[in-house]
């Protein structure tokens, strides 16, 4: 699906006015204002407010199976989906720590929705210590399959990788007046290539160049995902 037909599912799902636009960079931007409505349904500390995650649907009507990291207690009606968190007490299909998510089966999802505490005081709240973002992408770009997205809801843009991950959409978000600016950023995990595997580039580049590329290609794709 490309974004132009994202865009208008967002506008006929949701009836909101067009706020998103193509740049002529190809990335999306636009800015979401969420007005006085900032309730959030669960009560939960720094939950989702309302009406975010219907429009995150209506932007991917196409999902297939949707995966909640830093889950907390959001609202599954409006997004279904398996959810990851490091509390046990929220009940989450997985109970994990977002830096190491060996242990979720990632590749089974095509969208994942990501809401990380912003800062250290964020982090007090659910008494956990502040997040290493670009741990968490590694992370996520271990497992994910080419073309998954993350939709990651934060202050902070996230470092990632140039060669696991490209930024498809930027959509600022304003609550109310006294409320902080967030930014959702979407990535697409890309390919992988052949020799960004740790310790496959080296060994395929000196093999080729014996002539014998073939055998290392195989090892390199299956030590990861295999592009489409
Ligand atoms: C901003 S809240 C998410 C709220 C959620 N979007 C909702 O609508 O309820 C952040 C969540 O991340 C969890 N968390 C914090 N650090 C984590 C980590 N390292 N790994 C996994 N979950 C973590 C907290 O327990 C908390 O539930």
């Amino acid at each position: 699906m490309k974004w132009e037909d994202r865009i208008s599912s967002y506008v006929r799902i949701t009836g909101f006015p067009r706020s998103l636009f193509i740049s002529e960079d190809g990335r999306v931007v636009g800015t979401w204002i969420m007005g006085n409505d900032y309730r959030v349904k669960s009560g939960y500390y720094g939950g989702y407010p309302a009406g975010y995650l219907r429009r995150i649907a209506a932007l991917f009507p196409d999902r297939k199976r949707v995966l909640h990291v830093f889950s907390g207690q959001v609202d599954l009606t409006a997004m279904p989906g398996d959810t990851v968190d490091s509390n046990p007490a929220m009940n989450p299909t997985w109970v994990a720590d977002a830096h190491d998510l060996s242990t979720v089966p990632l590749s089974t999802y095509d969208l994942v929705l990501a809401d990380p505490p912003y800062s250290v005081e964020d982090a007090e709240r659910y008494q956990t210590t502040m997040v290493q973002r670009n741990v968490v992408m590694r992370s996520l770009a271990a497992g994910m399959s080419a073309d998954a997205r993350v939709v990651w809801l934060d202050q902070v843009l996230p470092m990632y990788r140039k060669d696991e991950w490209s930024i498809e959409a930027v959509i600022g978000m304003v609550k109310s007046t006294n409320h902080r600016f967030r930014v959702t950023t979407i990535f697409r995990r890309l390919p992988q290539q052949v020799g960004t595997i740790a310790g496959c580039r080296k060994e395929s580049v000196q093999r080729a160049d014996e002539g014998s590329p073939q055998p290392d290609l195989e090892l390199c794709l299956s030590g990861g995902n295999v592009p489409k």
